[in-house]
């Protein structure tokens, strides 16, 4: 395994996701770890896209508990009624946030995040164990392009 990433120079996130795609298949396939899948799963996005933060929440009861992570301290559990990670659970789909300031309820871990996506992380059966959650120090960063990658992405975790 190389502990090397290649990953292309540009701000273009299709580029940055088909460079990373093969480099997390080959990082995540021979683990059989779950945790140590979700870190390292962690490092290459944050790596790669260059964001404030990079991180999962477990679902436990109705609870979102932190895992792996990348980026400064962050809420360590909340109530899945909170939250953008909370509505992604309960409407049981991504959710992309242009402006925190104007999702009620969004809780600011960092003053620092702008704009944020929240991706189901899913088992085998499509129910749902957790989620992936991306912070942006930049106005409308994620888009349709980031959702479609990263819900597949999250497949091999
Ligand atoms: N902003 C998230 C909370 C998690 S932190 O951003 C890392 C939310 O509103 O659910």
């Amino acid at each position: 395994m190389s502990e090397n990433l290649n990953i292309p120079i540009t701000e273009d996130r299709e580029v940055l996701y088909q460079a990373i795609g093969p480099q997390i298949q080959a990082l995540l396939g021979y683990e059989s770890d779950e945790i140590a899948r979700m870190a390292n799963f962690c490092a290459v996005l944050h790596t790669a896209l260059g964001i404030l933060w990079t991180g999962f929440y477990r679902l436990q009861g109705e609870e979102l508990v932190l895992g792996p992570f990348q980026g400064p301290v962050a809420c360590s559990r909340f109530s899945i009624h909170q939250g953008v990670c909370g509505a992604a659970v309960r409407e049981d789909q991504t959710i992309i946030v242009e402006d925190v300031d104007k999702f009620p309820g969004h809780i600011a871990c960092s003053s620092l995040s702008k704009s944020e996506i929240v991706i189901p992380w899913r088992d085998v059966s499509g129910k749902i164990k957790g989620v992936l959650d991306l912070d942006s120090e930049k106005l409308s960063d994620f888009s349709v392009v980031d959702q479609q990658y990263l819900e597949q992405l999250l497949k091999t975790v």
